[in-house]
């Protein structure tokens, strides 16, 4: 094996969730960049493999890709287990890997709206939950939750059930903050807005207002203010000067009127047409 193919970790190391591709990708590129050593996990192989190839050409660092399917019932455990066969202990912990879902949740497809809850949800809940102890015991650790700009609103019609995963993703972050403090331990939520990504055709979301009309971020962008966010130990961080103030938007008080602009922001835009299919 090669120094370059090496799977010895020497330097610090972050785990990213779908840290295949997108975002994720951009993360590591981030963290790589700053001396980190990887664990990248996602399900598509040759997808992770690809990612892999490309961090270790561009930064010399050591990746390990896991493919794991997160929605799985032995997922963390399995992941666990490969962490302990090689004595890794994790600097960062960056829960990335979402799913979304776009269209009238009457007609949405069940089995997608259950994958997406437990990625979004529960496999980014019982991440934090496994590797906060070790964290806190060691007196230092930094997880990045990656939520969106929508989670700044309590509610969106045609994206509900993404919405609120997504709401839930910043309120847990948020609680969690207040609990570690004193702890050496961070927790972050990155609330990006609309980037160009796998993402938007794969959920649908490229159809709303919020998309066509909001300016795409930069990958790189939305990657450099996750990772100085993280290092800063912010509770939370939104690239881009337009998707803060549609945040703030989404915070300000009496809540019914942020309400009513997102709903609006949430229809169909009819300069977009999308292909995905939708199931009754
Ligand atoms: N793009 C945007 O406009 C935008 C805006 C705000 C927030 N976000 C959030 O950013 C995060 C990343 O999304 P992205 O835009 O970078 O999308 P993406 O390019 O589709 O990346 C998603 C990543 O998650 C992995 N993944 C999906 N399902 C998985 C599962 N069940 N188990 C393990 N890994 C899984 C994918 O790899 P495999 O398919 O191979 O598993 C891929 O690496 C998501 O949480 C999303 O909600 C995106």
């Amino acid at each position: 094996m090669s120094d370059k193919q090496s799977n010895e970790i020497k330097r610090p190391v972050v785990l990213i969730t779908g840290g295949s591709s997108g975002i994720g990708l951009a993360l590591a590129e981030q963290f790589a960049q700053h001396g980190y050593d990887l664990v990248l996990v996602a399900r598509n192989c040759r997808k992770l493999e690809q990612a892999a190839d490309l961090l270790r050409d561009n930064f010399q660092c050591t990746v390990i890709p896991l493919s794991l399917d997160l929605t799985a019932e032995d997922a963390l455990d399995d992941l666990i287990g490969e962490l302990h066969t090689r004595d890794i202990e994790l600097d960062v912990l960056v829960n990335n890997a979402g799913l979304g879902d776009y269209g009238p949740f009457h007609r949405s497809d069940q089995d997608r709206i259950t994958a997406m809850l437990r990625l979004n949800i529960i496999a980014l809940t019982a991440l934090t939950r496994r590797f906060l102890p070790v964290m806190i015991s060691r007196g230092k650790g930094r997880i990045l939750n990656v939520a969106s700009v929508v989670a700044f609103f309590a509610g969106g019609s045609n994206w509900a059930s993404y919405v609120a995963s997504k709401h839930y993703v910043l309120a847990f972050t948020r609680g969690l903050r207040s609990e570690l403090a004193g702890t050496g331990v961070s927790i972050t939520a990155l609330c990006p807005g609309p980037a160009s990504t796998e993402f938007v055709d794969s959920s649908g979301v490229g159809a709303s207002r919020v998309y066509h009309w909001l300016p795409k971020t930069s990958l790189s962008a939305v990657a450099s203010t996750g990772y100085r966010a993280t290092m800063a130990g912010r509770t939370s961080a939104t690239p881009g000067l337009l998707n803060k103030l549609f945040a703030f938007l989404g915070e300000l008080p009496p809540r019914g009127i942020a309400q009513a602009v997102f709903a609006f922001l949430s229809r169909g835009s009819k300069a977009v047409t999308t292909n995905r299919k939708v199931t009754r």
